[in-house]
C-alpha cells in the first residue's frame, strides 16, 4: 500500500510534497521519491531508507529547484521488487521527460515489459509500475497529448492502480486515474492537488473530490478535468471533509481497527491478485527452492504466534486436504524448544504479519539449522522473517496499525491456501480444473467478506445486549476451531474479558462444566459438513442456560430455534469459510471494547510487534 501525492501551480511544490509525504507515514514505506517539473526539465530524488526515507528525502531535496511549480511525491510499500531507491518512485520514460508514481499492482507488467523492451525501451526498475512510464513515452510520442496518452495508456493495463504522471514538455499539467487503489483531488485558488486520501493534503486543499475507478483526470493551475477510459466527461463526487488530521489518517474512521477490518477486502483481493504465470502456475513473490523440491516435500510444519497461529492452523486443513500432505502446526515458542524432529523433505513455513516476531524468527532458524526448508508468509517485504526464508509470500494486506490483527488474518488465510493449491499443483494431488475452481472460490472470497460486513449494524446489536457478560467461549468444528480461536483471542484482546476458544467436540470432555446461565457461548456453524454435530453442540450448552450467538450462512433454516442470537454470513466453501466467518467475530469483539470504553487501537499490556522472547 503506497502512498502518492502531486500538486501543480503552487509556489510551495516541494514543502507540500514533503509535508504531504509525511503525512502518508502511516501507510507505511520502505522508500520515497519525488519529481519537480518545469518547462523541459524533470527533477528527481529518491530514497530507501525505511521509515527514514522522507526524512532522507528531505536532505535529498536541498539542492532542488525551488522555483518549480509542480510536481509528484510518492512512499513506497514494496510489492514486486526490493526497497531499494533504483526501485522508488517516480520512474521515468527513457527521455527522462515522463515521471510516474502508482499505487497498485499490474497484473500484466511482464508482458508491457516484454513488448516495450522489444520496442527498444530501457527499464531501470524490476518494478511493475515503470512499465506505465514507457508506455505514456510511446504515446506521447505519437503526438497524443498527456492525458489521453496515459487514458489510452491505461487501457493496456491490467490490475489495480492510483496513478499520476507529468511530462516535462507538457508543463504544468499532471494526470491521474484510479482502478480499485484509492486517489483523492483537491483544489484551492490557483493550484490543484492529488493524493491517495485526504490527510496528505488536509492543510492545503479547500476542497475535495472522489475519484472513481477508471476515471482520469487532468490537472492544472486553473482546476480539473475529468474523463472516463473512453474519453468521455465525467463529473467527480465532492467531499464534505470536515475531519481534523488524527480523523483523516483513519480515512474517516473512528480507529486503525474499524479501518483495518473495513480494508479486509482489498487485503485478500490484492493478496490474490497477480499470482498465475500463463501456463496456469501459481507463483511465489520470492522463490530459492526450486519446483523439484517443493514436489518432494514429505511433510509440512507452521509455526506462528497468536493470529498468525490460527491462520496456520485453518492452512493445515487446506495443505492436508489438497495438497495430500501431513501437516502440524505449533506455537513458535514452544517449537523451538521441543528439540524437534526435522527429517529430509520437511517444509517450514513461518507465518508473521510483521515478520519480526521473535518467537518464529527463532523457530524458522531452528528448523533451518536442522534442515528445513523454510517459507515465510509476511506483511512486510524484506522482513528478517523474510529475508532468512528459501521461499516467500508476501500478504499485500497494507499497513497494519492496529495491534489487533484483522485484515492481516484474512490475508495470511488466503496466501497460505494458494500456497496449499502450489504444493497440489506441484504433487498432482489435484486436477488443474480443481485446481481452477478452487482459485475461483478464493478470488470471490472478497465480494463475501464485503457482504459480511455490510451486517455490522446486526452486529453491534447483539454486542450491545451483552455488555454486561464477563465469561466467553468460543465454539468451532474443522476450520470452524481455529477461527472460534481466532475469535476468542480478538475478545480477549480487546475487551479484557475472559474468553476461551474450544473445539466443540471437546466442550463435553471438561470445559461443559463450567457453563452456566450468564456464560455467552459463540458458536461457528457455518460448515455444512459439520452441522448437524455444531447443532448438538450448541444444544449441550443451551441446556445448561448458556446464551449462544451463531455465525450462521444465510440459508440456515434451523439456527433460530436453537440460537438466542444469529450473525449471518455468505455462504461459501468450507476452507474459504474463515476468512468470512472471522468478519462478525472482529466486529463483535469491536463492538464490546468500544461499549466497555477500551482502546481498541492499542490495549493495554500489548505490542504490535513482539520482539522479545
Ligand atoms: C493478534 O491480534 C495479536 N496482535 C498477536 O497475537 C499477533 O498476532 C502475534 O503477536 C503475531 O504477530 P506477527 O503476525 O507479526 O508475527
Amino acid at each position: 500500500m503506497c502512498g502518492i501525492i502531486g500538486v501543480v501551480g503552487s509556489t510551495e511544490t516541494l514543502a507540500t510534497l514533503l509535508e504531504g509525504l509525511q503525512r502518508l507515514e502511516y501507510r507505511g514505506y520502505d522508500s520515497a521519491g519525488i519529481a519537480l517539473v518545469h518547462a523541459g526539465h524533470t527533477w528527481r530524488a529518491r530514497t530507501a531508507a525505511g521509515t527514514e526515507s522522507v526524512a532522507a528525502l528531505r536532505v535529498e531535496c536541498e539542492g532542488a529547484p525551488q522555483d518549480y511549480r509542480s510536481g509528484i511525491g510518492h512512499t513506497r510499500w514494496a510489492t514486486h521488487g526490493a526497497p531499494e531507491a533504483v526501485n522508488a518512485h517516480p520512474h521515468l520514460d527513457c527521455s527522462g521527460h515522463v515521471a510516474i508514481i502508482h499505487n497498485g499492482i499490474i497484473e500484466n507488467h511482464s508482458e508491457l515489459r516484454e513488448i516495450l523492451t522489444g520496442r527498444g525501451h530501457v527499464f531501470t526498475s524490476v518494478t511493475d509500475s515503470e512499465v506505465v512510464a514507457h508506455l505514456v513515452e510511446e504515446l506521447r510520442g505519437r503526438g497524443l497529448e498527456l492525458l489521453d496518452a496515459v487514458r489510452h495508456a491505461l487501457l493496456e493495463v491490467r490490475g489495480a492502480f492510483a496513478i499520476a504522471v507529468m511530462d516535462a514538455t507538457e508543463p504544468d499539467v499532471i494526470v491521474a486515474a484510479r482502478r480499485i487503489s484509492p486517489l483523492v483531488v483537491g483544489t484551492a485558488p490557483g493550484v490543484s492537488y492529488l493524493a491517495s486520501d485526504v490527510p496528505a493534503i488536509l492543510d492545503r486543499a479547500t476542497a475535495f473530490y472522489a475519484v472513481n475507478d477508471d476515471e482520469v483526470v487532468r490537472l492544472g493551475p486553473e482546476g480539473f478535468r475529468a474523463v472516463d477510459l473512453e474519453g468521455a466527461p465525467v463529473r467527480l463526487r465532492q467531499l464534505q471533509i470536515d475531519w481534523d488530521l488524527e480523523t483523516a489518517e483513519k480515512g474517516g474512521y473512528d480507529d486503525f481497527m474499524s479501518k483495518e477490518i473495513a480494508e479486509q477486502p482489498h487485503a485478500v483481493y490484492a493478496t490474490l491478485l497477480d499470482r498465475r504465470r500463463r501456463d496456469g502456475s501459481i507463483v511465489f513473490d520470492e522463490l530459492r527452492i526450486s519446483d523439484e523440491e517443493l514436489r518432494d516435500v514429505k511433510r509440512v510444519v507452521l509455526v506462528a504466534c497468536g493470529t498468525s497461529n490460527h491462520a496456520a492452523q485453518v492452512a493445515k486443513y487446506a495443505i492436508e486436504r489438497w495438497a495430500r500432505l501431513s501437516v502440524e502446526v505449533d506455537i513458535a515458542s514452544e517449537y523451538r524448544y521441543r528439540d524437534p524432529i526435522v527429517e529430509i523433505g520437511t517444509l517450514v513455513i513461518g507465518v508473521s504479519q510483521s515478520g519480526e516476531t521473535i518467537d518464529t524468527i527463532q523457530a524458522t532458524r531452528e528448523a533451518q539449522r536442522r534442515g528445513a526448508r523454510v517459507v515465510a508468509i509476511s506483511n512486510i517485504v524484506d522482513s528478517s522473517l523474510a529475508r532468512e526464508a528459501d521461499a516467500v509470500l508476501y500478504t499485500r494486506a497494507g499497513l497494519e496499525v492496529s495491534v489487533a490483527s484483522t485484515k492481516a488474518f484474512v490475508a495470511q488465510v488466503a496466501a497460505l491456501e494458494l500456497l496449499a493449491l502450489r504444493l497440489a499443483q506441484l504433487r498432482g494431488t489435484l486436477a488443474p480444473e480443481e485446481i481452477d475452481r478452487l482459485l475461483e472460490g478464493l478470488h470471490s472470497v472478497s465480494g463475501h467478506i464485503a457482504t459480511s460486513l455490510g451486517r455490522r449494524d446486526d452486529v453491534a446489536g447483539v454486542a450491545a445486549q451483552l455488555l454486561d457478560a464477563h465469561d466467553y467461549f468460543f465454539l468451532g468444528r474443522h476450520v470452524g476451531y481455529p477461527t472460534a480461536l481466532e475469535g476468542a483471542l480478538k475478545l480477549k484482546e480487546l475487551t479484557y474479558l475472559h474468553a476461551e476458544g474450544y473445539a466443540a467436540g471437546e466442550l463435553k470432555h471438561g470445559p461443559l462444566a463450567l457453563i452456566e446461565p450468564g456464560v455467552i457461548v459463540v458458536a461457528v456453524t457455518t460448515d455444512p459438513v459439520m452441522h448437524e454435530k455444531i447443532l448438538s453442540n450448541v444444544a449441550e450448552v443451551k441446556a445448561r442456560g448458556a446464551t449462544v450467538v451463531a455465525v450462521a450462512t444465510d440459508d440456515d433454516e434451523r439456527i433460530d430455534a436453537v440460537a438466542d442470537y444469529v450473525l449471518r454470513v455468505p455462504a461459501t466453501q468450507s476452507m474459504f469459510a474463515p476468512m468470512i466467518d472471522i468478519v462478525p467475530l472482529q466486529l463483535l469483539a469491536y463492538s464490546l471494547a468500544r461499549g466497555l470504553g477500551r482502546n481498541v487501537d492499542r490495549p493495554r499490556n500489548l505490542a504490535k510487534t513482539v520482539t522479545v522472547e
